[in-house]
């Protein structure tokens, strides 16, 4: 780690006022990895000059270039506008007809991709399964008669709670492919976040399994759905696919089990023809508080925005066997197992089950045994995956691997780089995806061919993605400071509301900072033109004047051997405003004072006085979302000694949270 202190936002003295929105940056990374010369040579976008030919082009006609590559969509009917654009409402290709069930599957009709791998799938006791695309089209038609069947039309919402089976992609792609829309909801949701769901989507049907493997464990997902349906009235039936055998009650007249409704399906289901703007999907997302949200996209703009991300940013070759870890119940297993590779015609690798079942080095043996060359995970697996021991990944062969991808958060250098050296081989670029749910698919990104990688950057924008640094009256704040990220021109894959809330759609995302797209993030771009992630705006801690970013104290606090993982929070403090309040994991040495005072003085030495951390405590494991990233909002109140307050229904363990308390008890 080579933080010093006083980054380029240079500290400001205790007292003095600070700008609203402005950040310091304490962190100064200065290790560069250019793309392997082999790697780039066989790139798609091989050169830095050739992504600075594609971004200035983009940039100067944002419409002109979306336009071009529409092309690679089916049309059934050609649109008319590449956007129409009423702030902050956009339609793209408004006019069109397409469909992105056709995109994924009968476009690769009479191709050499036909008979090819789609699917890879392994569940987690080890059973394998294979689908051609031939073989998933035609899963897909019969089930998107088996919806028809059960009087589910163009517009109806239908609620998916599935372990991740090849069933799961298929009821999403049936749903496509009539012009229903899906709404999946990760199977590890309670009855009442199912409920609650279902509610505001008024959803019509409901899919769901037995049951799912995890951790040698089933996971009784129709009892709950049972549980969550007795309180979603809207809901008239539902679909039950049977995956581990588990004894289940089946409502008579509600219940159907999916075998026995495939059996008699059809096999023809053209795909219907869609306007551009037809609703694909909802996605809820939990935000920090409140109500959950239900992020809406759409079908040809997000279709081919997916389809182009995923050919860029993966480099994508008709050889390649791609593994995303997500599960399809997050974005990122909605745009990066699905739609976007499907559209791609890739191979895509599925596993239904935890990384640490049987043992620790169940994801280095899928590597193995399948040969995938690209690997894209999250920041919070790579930290476990540190923390759980070498010995793990030396057991298996990687050489398969050709480039590795992270999303979810921002990775510390120090995890980066033990990802670099360590699974990477020092050989695979490692494209670090800043993105969201609400932007459909990933935005700032090293393509791997072409940009020189900094560890915890996520370095530049894609093509036609135009991002700023803001104050909040809008105005850019100076290079190298941090402030709040805004996209100043729409993309095809961002948001098209919150589903049936436009007024918490303007007042979230597009009141805040005018004329423009509010992420929610802080970031700062370097010299170089790279942007560095700094955490969420609601997180910053203002200690003694200087805006500290949540990440840069936990990269530096992981830059000890001694910790594995990290949470950085701002505890109201008299004198300074905000105390550095942190949770720290241990991956070898003995919790106490003597390892508190080693790690004040490590912070004092990376980065300076200012971000030396008043608490320190340590922690079997920190409270987490389902999806992985770190609580800090639950952090901070009992950093500051409140009772926990807000929604706690996301949270991946509640004893975790319980452990916390008691330390503090
Ligand atoms: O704070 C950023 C963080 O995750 C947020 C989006 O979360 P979600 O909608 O759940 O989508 C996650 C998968 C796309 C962002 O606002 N985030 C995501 N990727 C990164 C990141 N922070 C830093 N670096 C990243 N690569």
């Amino acid at each position: 780690m080579t933080n010093a202190p006083g980054g380029s936002g240079g500290p400001v003295a205790p007292g003095q006022p600070i700008a609203p929105g402005q950040i310091d940056t304490v962190m100064h990374e200065s290790r560069l990895f250019p793309p392997p010369a082999e790697f780039a040579a066989k790139a798609r976008i091989g050169s830095m000059a050739a992504y600075r030919a594609m971004y200035d082009e983009a940039k100067a006609d944002p419409a002109a270039f979306w336009g071009k590559l529409a092309g690679e969509l089916h049309w059934f009917e050609p649109y008319k506008d590449v956007l129409r654009w009423k702030e902050p409402f956009a339609e793209w290709f408004a006019g069109g007809k397409t469909n992105a069930s056709y995109n994924c599957l009968d476009a690769h009709a009479n191709t050499p991709r036909w008979n090819k791998t789609a699917l890879i799938w392994e569940g987690e006791p080890g059973d394998e399964r294979r689908l051609t695309y031939a073989e998933l089209h035609r899963e897909v038609c019969k089930f998107a008669n088996v919806l028809k069947n059960l009087g589910v039309g163009q517009g109806d919402v239908v609620s998916i709670y599935m372990p991740m089976t090849p069933e799961l992609a298929i009821a999403m792609l049936a749903c496509a492919r009539i012009g229903a829309v899906h709404s999946v909801i990760f199977a590890g949701f309670s009855a009442e976040a199912i409920a609650d769901r279902n509610h505001d989507a008024s959803a019509k049907l409901q899919i769901t399994a037995d049951g799912s493997w995890r951790r040698g464990k089933q996971l009784p997902l129709k009892d709950t759905v049972d549980e969550a349906l007795a309180k979603s009235p809207t809901v008239r039936k539902c679909v039950v696919l049977k995956r581990t055998g588990a004894n289940v009650n089946m409502t008579a007249g509600r219940d159907y089990w999916w075998h026995e409704l495939m059996d008699n399906a059809s096999p023809d289901c053209p795909a219907t023809p869609l306007d551009s703007e037809t609703p694909l999907y909802i996605l809820y997302t939990s935000g920090s508080t409140g109500k959950p949200k239900g992020i809406k996209h759409t079908t040809a703009g997000y279709n081919l925005y997916v389809k182009k991300t995923f050919e860029w940013v993966f480099d994508h070759r008709d050889e390649d066997i791609f593994w995303c870890t997500a599960d399809i119940g997050w974005v990122t297993g909605h745009s990066y197992v699905v739609y976007g590779p499907l559209s791609a015609g890739a191979t895509v690798l599925m596993y239904e089950g935890a990384p640490n079942f049987p043992d620790e080095s169940r994801f280095w043996q899928l590597i193995e045994k399948y040969r995938v060359t690209i690997f894209y995970t999250a920041p919070t697996a790579i930290r476990a995956f540190i923390k759980w021991g070498d010995h793990h990944v030396d057991k298996h062969d990687l050489s398969s691997l050709r480039l590795l991808g992270t999303v979810g958060e921002g990775i510390n250098p120090e995890a980066w780089m033990w990802y670099h050296r360590k699974i990477g081989r020092e050989k695979c670029p490692i494209v670090d995806t800043w993105w969201q749910t609400e932007t459909g698919g990933i935005m700032m990104t090293p393509l791997p061919g072409a940009i020189p990688t900094k560890p915890g950057s996520c370095t530049k924008p894609l093509p036609g993605i135009l991002p700023a640094i803001v104050t909040p009256s809008g105005r850019e704040v100076p290079q190298g400071q941090g402030g709040w990220l805004v996209m100043t021109h729409p993309w095809p894959g961002m948001l098209r509301g919150i589903w049936g809330d436009d007024a918490r759609f303007k007042e979230q995302y597009w009141s805040k900072v005018p004329g423009k797209y509010l992420a929610g993030d802080n970031a700062r771009c370097d010299a170089d033109g790279y942007y560095w992630i700094m955490g969420r705006i609601d997180d910053v801690l203002n200690v003694s004047g200087h805006r500290l970013s949540t990440i840069e104290i936990e990269s530096a606090l992981v830059s000890h051997p001694a910790v594995a993982e990290a949470a950085a929070v701002g505890r109201p403090d008299e004198i300074k405003g905000d105390a550095v309040a942190v949770f720290v994991v241990l991956k070898q040495g003995e919790p106490g004072d003597a390892l508190k005072k080693e790690l004040q003085n490590h912070v004092r030495h990376e980065i300076g006085a200012l971000a030396v951390p008043d608490d320190v405590r340590f922690t079997g494991a920190l409270p987490k979302t389902r999806s992985g990233k770190i609580m800090r909002r639950l952090l901070k109140d009992i950093a500051s000694g409140k009772a926990e307050t807000g929604d706690t229904t996301t949270l991946e363990d509640f004893s975790v949270l319980a452990k916390l308390r008691g330390d503090e008890e």
